[in-house]
């Protein structure tokens, strides 16, 4: 039998016994009605989101993937379209756009925040040929219809740099806020949640999320009550009255059960977001502390400045460190759960070799693949176990100093 970790990288059964009778009983209330798809438990769900999140439309999706792909299928984008975003990302951000026939283009990171880089994405554009109605073509002649930046690890991209490219090369801006539940932005128009920028957004509640569910499930949200019902039909096999089918879509539908586990954890989710600051910021003072000279890059925190409290929501704690592996290898010896996210950019991987990039494309997403590495963050987590974390990686990292001197 293996031994549990010192440290797990996550616990979800710490939460639960905070919650478990809570569930229970919502879980019994869906089991005493027997309406298990859509319904009353799920439309409920919607409304305290829309309410939370200050979104007008929010539509239950079964995973963050579909809602993604629903967006795009109700905005119509497919072959001849062209999508750009980060190569830095979990794979379903790209592997919706591609799935839909459409080319995803590429923009290389910011190296402290690992976010889409408004820059990159300004250089990218400016090689393209424009139309005369103003919209953008790619080198492969498709058109660049949306730019999808994805709000990584916890905290929202540049959304007004963003927004001004899109604005000017008419592009639909699509937020991937799957791992941004929560999360605020200080907009000059001022400070706005993850999901309420662009067109249409996305969030997923797989388990390990902020706010997860007991299985997959995911949101769309929009603005837009056209693009609301669409996004209702697409879930729902394309179907706007009974076996009425005005467009093809597929089953994306948001279980109730999912729901009502969902809608226990809703409230206490601002709490378990201050409870990851709160710890993020141990780790700062302590790294300070065992770490003077340096060694170690603390995640960014590109918006604190502004007071907002939730300016971040630490979905990962990813700090950088450039003997990666030596470092890995000292904390699965310490037994300190961690992981990396992610070891390959998406421009390297086998299955987009068709797009044509190749290594050294996008130097800063590689780099960050390199060096990335994710601590445990999770709410529950106690003083004790975040003080062995950050005296084995300060560990790790003064060994191989000293090793190279
Ligand atoms: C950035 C990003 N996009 C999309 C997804 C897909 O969400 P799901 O796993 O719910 O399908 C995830 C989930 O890990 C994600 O982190």
């Amino acid at each position: 039998m293996s031994t549990p970790p010192k440290v797990p990288l996550l616990d979800l059964t710490r939460q639960y016994q905070q919650l478990a009778e809570g569930v229970r009983q919502r879980v019994a209330e869906v089991f005493a009605k027997q309406q298990f798809v859509l319904g009353d438990t799920v439309e409920h769900f919607e409304r305290r989101f829309c309410e939370m999140f200050g979104t007008a439309h929010a539509v239950g999706m079964s995973s963050g993937t579909d809602a993604e792909l629903a967006v795009f299928m109700a905005l119509g984008i497919g072959r001849g379209d062209a999508v750009i975003t980060t190569p830095y990302t979990f794979f379903a951000t790209a592997g919706c756009i591609d799935r839909l026939g459409a080319e995803t283009v590429f923009a290389d990171i910011c190296p402290d925040t690992m976010h889409l880089d408004a820059n990159r994405v300004a250089q990218t554009l400016a090689t393209m040929r424009r139309n005369a109605d103003g919209t953008l073509l790619t080198q492969r002649g498709n058109r660049l219809r949306a730019l999808v930046p994805v709000h990584l690890f916890g905290s929202v991209c540049d959304m007004d740099a963003l927004q001004k490219l899109a604005d000017e090369y008419q592009l639909a801006v699509l937020e991937d806020a799957s791992q941004a539940v929560g999360a605020k932005y200080p907009s000059t128009t001022g400070t706005r949640d993850a999901g309420t920028f662009g067109e249409a957004a996305w969030f997923s509640f797989f388990p390990t999320k902020n706010l997860g569910g007991a299985g997959d499930g995911g949101m769309a949200v929009c603005q837009n009550p056209g693009l609301a019902a669409r996004l209702r039909a697409m879930r729902n096999h394309g179907m706007t009255a009974s076996y009425h089918h005005e467009m093809v879509g597929g089953n994306f539908r948001l279980d109730a059960l999912q729901s009502a586990v969902l809608q226990e954890k809703l409230p206490h989710l601002a709490a378990w977001n201050a409870k990851r600051r709160h710890n993020a910021a141990l780790y700062k003072r302590l790294f300070q502390e065992f770490l003077p000279e340096g060694g170690v890059v603390l995640p960014a925190e590109p918006w604190a400045a502004s007071g907002i409290a939730d300016h971040h929501t630490f979905h990962q704690y990813v700090i950088r460190v450039a003997n990666r592996d030596h470092v890995k290898q000292h904390l699965s010896g310490a037994g300190i759960g961690h992981a990396v996210y992610y070891p390959l950019p998406l421009h390297l991987q086998p299955c987009f070799a068709h797009l044509g990039y190749g290594s050294g494309d996008f130097p800063e997403a590689e780099r960050a693949s390199r060096e990335s590495l994710a601590l445990p963050i999770f709410p529950e987590l106690e003083e004790h176990e975040i003080l062995a974390v950050a005296k084995a990686v300060s560990e790790a990292v003064k060994s191989r100093t000293e090793t190279n001197r």
